[in-house]
């Protein structure tokens, strides 16, 4: 923290802490221009769930029930539905992008054709969705579209620009420590609909308009000046950090050729891990091989497995299409670590450790890569 001493003496001398200061100005015009290339505009928000809270509360369709979004990705967007009087509505995913399926959506908005209030969709892992598509799908069935893009801060999709720039429904990035754009905690909502922005600003705000008073729903979501200062040096950094994790993506693959990866959209994915799929194993296998690589001092996670229609606050709370392939991927997911600090030396003593505990298992995993696919 001494390297930003001077910085930090800035917000001391400007006596604003938050309360959208000179730092949080600054990012927010940075942010637009450099990252989302001029389009539209872009307001700060403490977190992406408290973002996703507000632009589902901004946009939803009252007197509907439902919110649509995949079983599998974290569990903030379904909460930020609940929190907003809505029940999750769980479409399966696609098997090779491990984004929401068409089919599946399809078949839910169908069922509940005037009861689904906002479709959410997932940049799953910084996987890029098709916004064109959603665009059509918003039209035809008359629904909102509010996209949950937590880790995709530098994800670009096939135009070349940062996904979601300019697109004409709110797009709630995360900043928090576990995103390629890391600072502590911090949310940013994008879109190309400008009086849209101002009013998400006002929400995070209390719904002041002018004057203080009121106007509309809102809640204390301001991010502070000094999270806005980590995200302004973050910033600086982050075409390096995400050409790095590339590089390392490049040499797991290389090394993990038999494992299943996410089929990337776009061109490019900021990438906050590296899931790996391991065909044909069932949970209490996968668990027993993250036992075994953990043994060898390597640290894995299991994003997002159980996936949300397994947990026990969403089986209370939500509805379920038919999640087959969420299934499959969900029990044979193991999330590789990934970090700022990593070289290709350590991708290769990850990769060692993932290839010896596979052999270690029954010969039904070190088999799987002969597996016949999903479907
Ligand atoms: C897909 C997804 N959405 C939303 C969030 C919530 O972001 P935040 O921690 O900024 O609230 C996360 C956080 O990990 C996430 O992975």
């Amino acid at each position: 923290m001494a390297t930003l001493a001077r910085e930090l003496a800035e917000i001391e001398e400007s006596g604003t802490y938050t309360n959208f200061g000179p730092k949080n100005a600054l990012l927010e015009a940075r942010l637009t221009e450099r990252v989302f290339g001029g389009r539209g505009g872009c307001v700060t928000c403490v977190n992406a769930t408290t973002g996703l809270m507000l632009a589902i509360r901004h946009e939803m369709r009252t007197g509907r029930r439902y919110a649509l979004l995949p079983s599998f990705t974290f569990p903030a967007s379904a909460h930020a539905a609940i929190w907003n009087g809505l029940t999750p509505l769980f479409c399966d995913i696609d098997q090779e992008t491990w984004l929401a399926d068409e089919g599946s959506e399809t078949i839910l908005l169908d069922a509940h054709r005037d009861e689904i209030a906002v479709v959410v969709p997932q940049a799953t892992f910084g996987n890029c969705v098709d916004l064109d598509r959603y665009a059509a799908l918003s039209r035809f069935y008359d629904v909102p579209v509010v996209v949950d893009a937590a880790p995709a801060i530098g994800s670009q999709s096939t135009d070349g620009l940062q996904f979601g720039a300019g697109s004409t429904f709110p797009i709630v990035f995360s900043m928090h420590a576990t995103k390629a754009f890391a600072t502590d905690e911090g949310g940013i909502i994008h879109s190309g609909r400008e009086e849209l922005v101002a009013a998400l600003r006002s929400m995070t705000n209390f719904g002041f308009g002018s004057p203080r008073v009121s106007t509309m729903p809102g809640l204390n979501g301001k991010l502070t000046e000094l999270g806005a200062l980590l995200a302004l040096v973050k910033l600086d950094e982050i075409e390096a950090v995400l050409e790095a994790r590339e590089q390392l993506v490049v040499a797991y693959r290389g090394e993990l050729g038999g494992l299943r990866f996410q089929q990337p959209q776009g061109v490019r994915q900021a990438h906050q891990f590296v899931p790996v799929h391991v065909r044909g194993l069932d949970r209490a296998g996968r668990d027993e091989l993250v036992a075994r690589i953990d043994e060898q001092g390597i640290e894995v996670a299991t994003y997002f497995s159980p996936h949300l229609a397994e947990h026990p606050y969403f089986q209370a709370n939500s509805v379920a299409g038919q999640l087959r392939v969420t299934q499959v991927i969900a029990d044979g997911i193991v999330s590789l670590p990934m970090h700022d600090g990593m070289s290709t030396h350590d991708v290769r003593r990850v990769a060692m450790a993932v290839q010896s505990a596979r052999a270690s298992l029954s010969t039904s995993i070190s088999m799987a890569a002969s597996d016949p696919p999903v479907e």
